[in-house]
């Protein structure tokens, strides 16, 4: 039905297909729906890359986009995310991109609708297209993911970036290391090889790195900002052990100064502008394929 729920339950192929039309997209090919489609962006947590570089995407295909805001609708007055899908499917939708807190909030209405899901992040879950265009990135930078040494660091925890591109990459063929507070590690430390940080970096051809979730953590895990730059961080020190072709990503935003050093966020290594370039190819491939399964 041309849901995109997490890149766990599509096969390699699919996810080298989608990349290969995502890369049309980002070299200039065109395609616009022959359709009168309507897509609904719910977005239940705060966005600024997801959200409008789905939208970008959507007006670019000639897509009729719904912007939800959760503050004044009738969220407000008590209405379940159910009813609020549905009411988006009654009122016409043919595609919904929704962001919630809720890990695998998609497992309560998928069974109830008749169109795709798009996720644009669950909880510390997945977010499908982040990795997407993350994988893009790579692939455009090293044609290649077989042989890579990936290292992510930082608050793997609750990160759901994490969570989808660390599977997907090892599925792909690269050699993906995590690297940060050891507290921070659970869920992956008995999948992934734990690696310091400074040991690993000479090594690597990605450093990729994760926003702190300030939000999501109580104050006993909580590192003072210059504290974890100091231990973890990415500072311009440790950018000099960096091999001459190694590139630096995050999904943003950026803490400047915590994860990486200011001056780095638009440094040689960096690719993390490029990233947001290439959400916008990647939503456009992805909401292709959304709209052509729906319409089946
Ligand atoms: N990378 C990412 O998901 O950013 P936003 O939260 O701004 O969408």
């Amino acid at each position: 039905r041309g849901d995109l729920l997490t890149l766990d339950n599509m096969s390699t192929t699919e996810i080298l297909q989608l990349l290969g039309e995502a890369e049309q997209f980002a070299t200039g090919y065109e395609w616009t729906a022959n359709q009168q489609a309507v897509v609904a962006n719910l977005f239940f947590e705060p966005s600024t890359r997801t959200r409008y570089s789905f939208e970008v995407a959507q007006k670019l295909l000639g897509l009729h986009v719904l912007s939800f805001s959760e503050e004044s609708s009738s969220v407000q007055k008590g209405e379940s995310l159910l009813d609020t899908v549905k009411t988006f499917e009654s009122i016409g939708a043919n595609v919904l991109v929704i962001r919630h807190p809720e890990n695998e909030y998609y497992e309560q209405i998928k069974d109830h609708l008749s169109i795709p899901i798009v996720n644009g992040g669950d909880g510390s879950g997945h977010h499908p297209t982040q990795s997407l265009l993350d994988m893009l990135t790579i692939q455009q930078e090293f044609g290649t993911f077989a042989g890579l040494n990936i290292v992510i660091t930082g608050d793997l925890r609750h990160s759901r970036v994490a969570r989808s591109n660390a599977a997907a990459l090892t599925r792909l063929g690269a050699n993906v290391k995590v690297a940060g507070p050891i507290d921070w590690m659970e869920g992956y430390t008995h999948l992934y090889e734990h690696v310091d940080f400074d040991t690993y970096l000479p090594q690597a051809d990605v450093v990729m790195l994760l926003r702190i979730q300030h939000e999501r953590h109580d104050q006993s895990m909580s590192y003072s900002k210059e504290e974890y730059h100091r231990q973890y961080g990415l500072s311009l020190a440790r950018e000099s052990h960096l091999k001459q072709h190694a590139i630096i990503l995050h999904p943003g935003p950026v803490n400047r100064g915590v994860e990486l050093a200011d001056e780095l966020v638009e440094g040689k290594h960096s690719r993390i502008f490029k990233q947001m370039k290439n959400g916008v190819a990647v939503r456009k491939a992805v909401m292709k394929r959304a709209i052509l399964n729906q319409s089946l």
